[in-house]
C-alpha cells in the first residue's frame, strides 16, 4: 500500500513552540507506511481576501497551503489558545483551505485536533472553535483523535514531548486513529 501522508497544521509560530514539539514528537510516533510531515509556510500566507481568491490572482503561498491539503491524506491540526479561541494563523489556513466553496481543500479530510496551552483548561475553548471551523468548512474531525494537553509550560518547558512516555502514548493513538480514518478514505475513493 502506498504511503499515507499526514500534514500537521502548527498554530504557533515561535520557534521554541511546545506545540510545534508536540508535532514533532507526534511525527515519531508513525506508524510504518505513515509520514507526518509540518506544514512550514503558514506565517507566509496572506490574510484571506475574497478579492485575491479569482483565478490569477491566489497569492502563491495560499495555493501552497491548498495544494499542501489536498496531497495529504489527513491533517494533524496541533493549536494553542490566544485569548481564547485558535490563533489567527490557523483560522487563515481554515479560511482559505476552506474554499473554492464546495470543493475546497479541507472537504471530508479526515482531522484530528490537539490543543495544549499553559492553562489547565488546555486550550480546551481553542479546540472547540477549531473543530466547529473545520466542520463548517467540511472536514471530518475525529473527536476520538482529540487531545488536549494542560499546563504545558511546566510539564514540557525543559523536556520535550517526545521524552514523556505518556504524550507519546496519547500522540501514537491519535496518530493512528488519523493514519486508519485516511486509509479509509483512501480505499473507498
Ligand atoms: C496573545 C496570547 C494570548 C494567549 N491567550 C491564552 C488563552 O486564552 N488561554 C490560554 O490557555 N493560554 C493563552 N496564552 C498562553 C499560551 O497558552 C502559551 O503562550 C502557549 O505556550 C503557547 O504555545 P506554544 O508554546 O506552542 O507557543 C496566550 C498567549 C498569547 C501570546
Amino acid at each position: 500500500m502506498s504511503q499515507t501522508r499526514l500534514l500537521a497544521l502548527v498554530g504557533s509560530l515561535r520557534a521554541a513552540s511546545i506545540n510545534r514539539r508536540l508535532a514533532e514528537a507526534a511525527a515519531q510516533t508513525s506508524p510504518e507506511g505513515v509520514e507526518v510531515a509540518i506544514y512550514e509556510g503558514l506565517a507566509d500566507i496572506p490574510f484571506y481576501n475574497e478579492d485575491l481568491d479569482v483565478e490569477g490572482k491566489v497569492p502563491a503561498a495560499a495555493l501552497a497551503l491548498r495544494e499542501a491539503v489536498t496531497a495529504s491524506d489527513g491533517l494533524l491540526l496541533v493549536t494553542p489558545e490566544y485569548n481564547g479561541t485558535l490563533p489567527a494563523v490557523l483560522k487563515n489556513a481554515i479560511d482559505w483551505a476552506s474554499r473554492p466553496y464546495g470543493v475546497g481543500a479541507l472537504k471530508t479530510k479526515p482531522v484530528a485536533v490537539v490543543s495544549a496551552s499553559i492553562s489547565p483548561n488546555a486550550a480546551k475553548w481553542s479546540h472547540d472553535d477549531a473543530v466547529k471551523a473545520l466542520g463548517v468548512a467540511g472536514a471530518d474531525v475525529l473527536k476520538e483523535a482529540s487531545l488536549n494537553f494542560g499546563t504545558i509550560g511546566q510539564r514540557f518547558g525543559d523536556a520535550h514531548p517526545a521524552d514523556d512516555a505518556e504524550a507519546l502514548t496519547q500522540l501514537a493513538a491519535t496518530v493512528r486513529l488519523l493514519a486508519d480514518a485516511a486509509v479509509a478514505v483512501k480505499a473507498n475513493a
